[in-house]
């Protein structure tokens, strides 16, 4: 496992949308934009899926993702393997919340379940001498 230090955490939280990559198990990638996400823990991310359909699939076949998010020219991309959850207290509360959400927003909002993925390395993305350095 790696760890997020306090600048990664900062600008995840932040970021309004991130992106997530999966893949077929035989390599088809796969890429959207995900706006419901939380960290759980240094080294846990929480996705909710609404809307998934390849991306779901994906991980059911191939459990290993990746994140990227950016700030002007500083960003970070987070590897992990993921697991997915319809049930128990993270669901639960995000689905309360996804829900809240999506009233505050006049937009029906519905959490199918979780993504919790666990960080296994982080790299910096930012372009220049440091472009590609894996930091944890
Ligand atoms: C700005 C934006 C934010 C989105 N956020 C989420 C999200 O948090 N959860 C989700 O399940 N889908 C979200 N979607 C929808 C997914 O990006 C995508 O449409 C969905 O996963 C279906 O694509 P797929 O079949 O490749 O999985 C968002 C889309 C946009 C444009």
């Amino acid at each position: 496992m790696a760890r997020m230090n306090e600048r990664v955490k900062e600008m995840l939280a932040a970021k309004k949308t991130i992106i997530l990559a999966t893949s077929t198990s035989d390599g088809e990638p796969n890429v959207v934009p995900i706006h419901s996400k939380n960290i759980i823990d240094d080294e846990t991310i929480l996705i909710s899926n609404q809307f998934m359909g390849k991306t779901l699939a994906n991980l059911r076949a191939n459990p290993k993702v990746a994140i990227t998010f950016w700030d002007k020219i500083e960003g970070y991309q987070i590897k992990g393997d993921c697991t997915y959850e319809t049930s128990g207290k993270l669901y639960e509360e995000t689905a309360a919340f996804v829900e809240a959400y999506g009233k505050s927003i006049n937009y029906p909002l519905s959490s199918k379940g979780i993504l919790l993925i666990k960080i296994t390395a982080i790299y910096n993305v930012s372009p220049g001498p440091h472009a590609g350095e894996k930091i944890a």
